[in-house]
């Protein structure tokens, strides 16, 4: 884990709201595993702790994050213009483990597509993409990730399916019931509250990159614990034996 200064080269509007931030690393920049993120330090008195982002590109020098703005934090983030300065920690936490599979399910919910990118561009084939989204005006969040098997729901109908992506997984989960398959999932708690649901019929191996707010992003503080169902050692750290669990170790 490194302390990098970076500066800002693009912090662009992708569709309302949320952004691409794209920074320069000074030096190479440490090898991330697909789901590992970054504290990003946001400049100015507003926000006096870093703030958590999956790391969604990383280059020998670059590094970006795809980020919705929610609060004080990411609307001062979106306020950062190209030439300026901060410091991302990074790598953090446990990325998803990828284990050689015949196919490889990723679902992302809206701005959970952030989460899974880089893990989407080294698994490389055989993978059926899950995106669900509220309305077609949000598909540009999917990126470049066009090119792979992709199966899509909106909330208001207007591309896709209509309805949520679990609704739409569960059409297709009696076709995996007998293949090498690993699921992986990128959204929020009540995604994988209806995930866990879904695949109670299999038990299908699903590793879920889980949110819950930071304070120290390394371990130090017990601010982001989660419930597990562990006997022996129930409470976890997200940041630190995080942020990705099996879907059936966490207490949903
Ligand atoms: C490991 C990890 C990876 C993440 N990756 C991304 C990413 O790639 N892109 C992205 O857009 N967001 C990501 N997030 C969520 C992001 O960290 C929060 O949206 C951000 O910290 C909110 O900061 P804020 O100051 O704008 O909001 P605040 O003013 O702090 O809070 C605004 C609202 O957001 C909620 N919130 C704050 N932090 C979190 C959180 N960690 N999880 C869920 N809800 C939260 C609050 O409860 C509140 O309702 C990630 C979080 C974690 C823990
Ligand atoms: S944020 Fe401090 S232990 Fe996780």
């Amino acid at each position: 884990m490194k302390d990098m200064e970076v500066t800002v080269i693009e912090n662009r509007e992708v569709i309302k709201d949320h952004f691409l931030l794209k920074a320069k690393v000074k030096g190479r920049i440490p090898a991330f595993r697909p789901g590992q993120f970054v504290m990003v330090k946001i400049q100015g008195p507003q926000v006096f702790l870093r703030r958590p982002f999956t790391a969604y590109e990383c280059e020998k020098d670059t590094i970006s994050i795809l980020y919705k703005v929610k609060g004080v934090g990411t609307r001062v983030l979106s306020k950062m213009k190209r030439g300026e300065k901060t410091f991302i920690l990074g790598p953090c936490g446990r990325g998803f483990s990828i284990t050689e599979r015949e196919l490889y399910v990723v679902i992302a919910g809206g701005i959970g597509v952030a989460g899974v990118n880089l893990l989407i561009k080294s698994l490389k084939k055989n993978v059926w993409i899950f995106f669900g989204t509220s309305s077609s005006s949000n598909l540009s969040l999917l990126g470049n990730l066009t090119n792979y098997d992709l199966f899509i729901s909106t909330l208001d109908g207007t591309y896709g399916k209509k309805g949520d992506v679990i609704s739409l997984f569960r059409e297709k989960i009696d076709d995996l019931k007998n293949k090498d398959v690993e699921i992986f999932a990128c959204g929020p708690k009540e995604m994988y509250k209806s995930l866990k649901d879904a695949l109670l019929k299999y038990r299908l191996p699903c590793q879920v990159l889980y949110e819950e707010r930071m304070a120290c992003g390394m371990g130090l503080c017990f601010g982001c614990v989660v419930e597990t169902l562990d006997p022996k050692d129930p409470i976890k750290r997200v940041c630190y034996e995080g942020p990705v669990f099996s879907l059936w170790e966490l207490s949903l």
